[in-house]
């Protein structure tokens, strides 16, 4: 037998193994409960480097079916009328214990909006009435004694319905909100206390269904940022207060796809780091079509969008390019999972977001395959029992799962009705991926640890186990910014996959690469990030990195 023999008999005992293993799409994902009661419908979430999630709902529908810790209670007035609420309207997920720990909020957060900042401090801006104007950090701690501070006129006007994202030197923007068709920043510096107008809104504000609420926005690689509302997008400017281009319209009639025709919307994987030419793309699913908005009004439910549209947002010429989901949907979130692929979940099939205004849940997940060609995209996953209509969250957690909260179309917490009652349920949805069928192709990060502090284009190295047939070129590493979600929308949601040499083999089924950071904190602001090594699709669970200058 010569060499030459030898190796390809080898390679293709190799490549039947590969060819025999499980391909991800034999397995369609499967949903727990962690909490039949959380104590709060989710409204919004967010995951912190503690590996906490904060929830809150709102401050005003009354009492939660949670009691605030060491007795304490909240003193306000409704009107002229005294009350007393001893209840938490937040809370502290401990994904490790599975345990919940009441937070006490000081004022209305309903419908607000949120970003963790580069040392990983969470800040809250708005809500309704008293809330209207605060900001709200949270620092996140590992002994239980964190709690909400309120800064008291944080915000130059009142936000509600607003979108904030982390900005390339530290700060975030918060963009827009009921009745304002503008923009400010925090933490302020001393030349910026102002706001800013942002015409973009008004231009897209509908007078009398608005959808220009809860924009959808993302940092594109030139710095400028992408905002989506309504029906179409700008690229912009905000250091000059200047539009730097007019997107086209989404080719369909002008169908709106924000708040309340909620659709969703997440920036494709950023790759090629290292190409001049990089290109960054949006995908925009859902919605509900004109007018549908005003049928809900008389009890007529009509189909949502079914429609997504993608768009190369680094082309100057870009088209909306049209795709359909396996069926309608509105009020869906858009998950970024660690390998890549988008998940489609929560929602409803008629109607639009707001109080009693859907039916018909759409209980399965969809998973979209960007990479994949037209036609091929998409599939439908397991369904849950639990309808997750107006007001329910997403978050992706550290180790691959999803988990789901909330659900409240109704004004206050209605238990009883048979129309989608207050949902105070916790559960999980473990995507196709978490099968246990997978485990040999899982690999397992030995290297960085957790926590590690990285800085912009430096490689470091990586070292990983993989117990199967290793497939060295299906191995890849991604980063995600874990978003903050609230109303459909991930605000923040940023996934790279990073540049990597080649794979070596250091025994025992373990492997090491050097993985080169981002150049830059346009492609990847300052701050909390989670690393996942994957292997054909099958991501390990990450570990917590922070990147700073
Ligand atoms: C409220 O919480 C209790 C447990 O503390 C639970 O038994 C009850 O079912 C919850 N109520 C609702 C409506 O989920
Ligand atoms: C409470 O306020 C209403 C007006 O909002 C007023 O009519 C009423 O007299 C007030 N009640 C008391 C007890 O002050
Ligand atoms: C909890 O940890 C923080 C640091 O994260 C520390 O400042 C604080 O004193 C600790 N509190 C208690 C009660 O141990
Ligand atoms: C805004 O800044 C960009 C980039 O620095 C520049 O090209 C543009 O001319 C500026 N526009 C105005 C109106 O200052
Ligand atoms: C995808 O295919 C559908 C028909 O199957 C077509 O209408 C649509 O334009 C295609 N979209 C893209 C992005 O090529
Ligand atoms: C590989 O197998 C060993 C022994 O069963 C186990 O401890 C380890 O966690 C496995 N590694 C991975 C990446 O699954
Ligand atoms: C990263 O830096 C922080 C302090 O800035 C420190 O607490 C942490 O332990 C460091 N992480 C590692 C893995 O050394
Ligand atoms: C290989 O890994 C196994 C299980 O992870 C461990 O028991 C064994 O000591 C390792 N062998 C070497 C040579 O590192
Ligand atoms: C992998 O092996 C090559 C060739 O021996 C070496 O140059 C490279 O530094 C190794 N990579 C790591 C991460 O050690």
């Amino acid at each position: 037998m010569n060499t030459i023999f030898l190796f390809t008999l080898i390679f293709h005992i190799l490549l039947f193994i590969t060819l025999t293993l499980p391909s991800s799409t034999a397995s369609s994902g499967s949903w727990q409960i962690l909490h039949n009661s959380i104590g709060i419908p989710a409204m919004h979430m967010q995951l912190l480097h503690t590996d906490h999630v904060v929830m809150f709902d709102r401050t005003d529908f009354g009492l939660s079916n949670l009691s605030l810790p060491n007795g304490m209670c909240r003193h306000f007035k409704n009107g002229n009328v005294s009350r007393t609420d001893c209840t938490a309207h937040a809370i502290e997920y401990d994904v490790a214990s599975n345990k919940v720990r009441g937070l006490f909020l000081q004022s209305e957060v309903w419908c607000s909006s949120a970003s963790v900042m580069a040392d990983g401090m969470l800040v809250q801006t708005g809500g309704f009435n008293e809330g209207e104007r605060k900001v709200r950090t949270y620092i996140p701690c590992s002994n239980s004694s964190c709690e909400w501070k309120e800064i008291d006129g944080g915000l130059n006007v009142k936000r509600w319905y607003s979108t904030n994202h982390a900005l390339p030197d530290g700060r975030q923007i918060i963009i827009g909100g009921q009745g304002q068709f503008n923009y400010e920043f925090f933490p302020k510096s001393s030349n910026d206390k102002d706001t800013y107008s942002l015409p973009f809104l008004v231009e897209t504000y509908d007078k009398f269904v608005q959808n220009n609420l809860y924009p959808f926005v993302f940092l594109n690689l030139d710095g400028n940022l992408f905002i989506f509302a309504n029906n179409r997008a700008i690229l912009f400017n905000y250091k000059n207060n200047t539009v730097v281009r007019i997107y086209p319209t989404i080719p369909d009639g002008g169908n709106p796809r924000c708040y309340p025709s909620t659709g969703s919307a997440v920036m494709l994987p950023l790759k090629n780091l290292e190409s001049k030419n990089i290109e960054a793309e949006v995908l925009i699913c859902g919605g509900a079509p004109i007018g549908s908005w005003q049928q809900t009004r008389e009890g007529q439910f009509w189909e949502a969008l079914r429609t997504c549209a993608r768009i190369k947002i680094t082309d100057p010429n870009a088209m909306w390019k049209m795709e359909d989901m396996p069926r309608g949907r509105v009020m869906n979130d858009m998950v970024m999972l660690p390998n890549g692929n988008v998940l489609i979940i929560n929602g409803a099939a008629l109607g639009t977001a707001g109080w009693e205004q859907a039916v018909n849940p759409v209980l399965n997940p969809f998973l979209y395959k960007p990479e994949n060609e037209n036609g091929s995209r998409f599939e439908v996953l397991n369904p849950t029992t639990i309808p997750r209509m107006y007001h329910s969250s997403t978050v992706l957690l550290r180790d691959g799962r999803v988990i789901v909260g909330g659900s409240n179309p109704h004004q206050y917490y209605e238990y009883k009705t048979s129309f989608y009652p207050t949902e105070l349920s916790l559960e999980a949805f473990s995507p196709p991926y978490l099968d246990p069928m997978f485990a040999p192709l899982r690999p397992k990060i030995l290297e960085p640890s957790s926590q590690a502090n990285l800085t912009y284009g430096k490689y470091f190295r990586m070292s990983f186990q993989v117990n199967g047939t290793l497939v060295t070129d299906s191995v890849y590493v991604t980063m995600l910014a874990p978003p903050f979600n609230t109303h459909s929308f991930s605000m923040n949601q940023r996934l790279l996959v990073l540049t990597t040499t080649e794979v070596n083999t250091t025994g025992n089924s373990t492997y090491e690469f050097n993985v080169r950071t981002p150049i830059s904190s346009v492609l990847a602001p300052l701050g909390f990030y989670i690393i996942f090594v994957v292997h054909q699709e099958i991501p390990s669970e990450g570990i917590w990195i922070r990147i700073s200058d």
